[in-house]
């Protein structure tokens, strides 16, 4: 189980679960109509033109979708994909090599892209602007460049990060998409789908109180699924019924607004020790005694997109939704306690 039930980034342990329910097909993606309309129709016609799709940059929350429209896109373009990350790629070489293999048309995947090294991007640029290498052979007076053409193929990079994405590496994306929380409809289908497929039977209300308690993120919807389904099995249900959805919730202390324990520390530190704030997040980080890197990407994202949590010039506010949630008096508009006096 991870650390944290609600950590929208995946546990290894997770993989083989993932891959059973990964949607295959555009027509199977469920939500984001936005990104798969468009997508689906620079897809129609790159086809029709016999041409490889424009390099597609995906960025967003963990667990909203990205490996899985990465991999849906190759399969659409009916081409074979390569998957590699960002921090993997050490040396220039080393995507040089994987550049030199890729099939005319096909999908080159690279996760975490953000975090590609310097002189790694720096010979992608030419590679997808060009489509051709710059290769410098020897060294010293005697060295020379020398350019050797590429197959025609598409990058798909992803990152939660889009801000620390050079310039020029963004630059070179024609269609960039970014994937927001999914709607509550959608990740009721989401858990429907889901369920299907692992022959787990829902009653009347269930899959809409997963739903609800999924902070809009498919990978924890189907993470709450599969362990609410173990309450089910315990009390010898053959259906997962509302009420039994409801108990396994209760009992993995996932609130009804999908906050987890972490969430709530978050928003009571802010209110008790730092007044409601403004507070940097670093010092809200340290106080917490959690990482600056797993707040920021993590926790904060659905907290400011749910109005728990808001983000100013001067550092992150707790809003009235917050107070009201954990059981604060409502703020005035000067900030005053409101007494409830008519
Ligand atoms: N639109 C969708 N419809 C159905 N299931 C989905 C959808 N999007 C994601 N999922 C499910 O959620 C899981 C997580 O998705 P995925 O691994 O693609 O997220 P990600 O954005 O790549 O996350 P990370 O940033 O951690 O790499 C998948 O295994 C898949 O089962
Ligand atoms: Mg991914």
């Amino acid at each position: 189980m991870p650390e944290h039930l609600l950590a929208a980034s995946r546990d290894p342990s997770e993989a083989r679960y993932e891959e059973t329910l990964r949607p295959r097909r555009l027509g199977e993606y469920i939500g984001q109509e936005k990104v798969t309309e468009n997508l689906g129709v620079f897809i129609a016609a790159a086809l029709s033109r016999g041409e490889p799709l424009d390099h597609v940059l995906l960025f967003g929350p963990p667990g909203l979708g990205k490996t899985t429209l990465a991999h849906i896109i190759a399969a659409e373009m009916g081409v074979n994909i390569q998957v590699t990350s960002g921090p993997v790629l050490e040396r220039a070489g080393d995507l040089a090599a994987i550049l030199t293999n890729v099939e005319e048309r096909g999908v080159l995947f690279i996760d975490e892209i953000h975090r590609l090294a310097p002189a790694v991007a720096e010979i992608l640029y030419p590679a997808l602007e060009d489509f051709v290498l710059d290769l410098v052979v020897g060294s010293g007076p005697a060295a020379r460049t020398m350019r050797l053409a590429l197959p025609r193929f598409t990058l798909v990079g992803a990152t939660t990060r889009a801000g620390l994405l050079p310039p020029p590496l963004r630059d070179r994306f024609g269609i960039v998409h970014r994937l927001d929380f999914y709607e509550p409809d959608a990740l009721q289908k989401i858990v429907e789908r889901s369920a299907a497929l692992l022959g787990v039977e829902l009653g009347e209300g269930a899959s809409a109180e997963i739903a609800r308690r999924s902070r809009g993120t498919p990978r924890i919807a189907n993470r709450l699924l599969r362990r609410v389904r173990d309450f089910a099995h315990a009390r010898g249900r053959a259906t997962l019924d509302m009420e039994t959805a409801t108990f396994g919730l209760e009992r993995l202390e996932v609130d009804r607004f999908g906050l987890d324990e972490l969430d709530r520390r978050l928003l009571l530190t802010l209110i008790e020790q730092y007044g409601g704030g403004p507070v940097g997040i670093r010092a809200l980080a340290a106080t917490l005694g959690e990482d600056l890197g797993t707040l920021e990407d993590i926790y904060e994202p659905y907290l400011l997109q749910s109005g728990f949590l808001q983000r100013t010039p001067r550092g992150r506010v707790a809003t009235e939704r917050a107070r009201r949630h954990l059981g604060f008096p409502a703020l005035g508009a000067q900030g005053q306690l409101f007494r409830g006096e008519p």
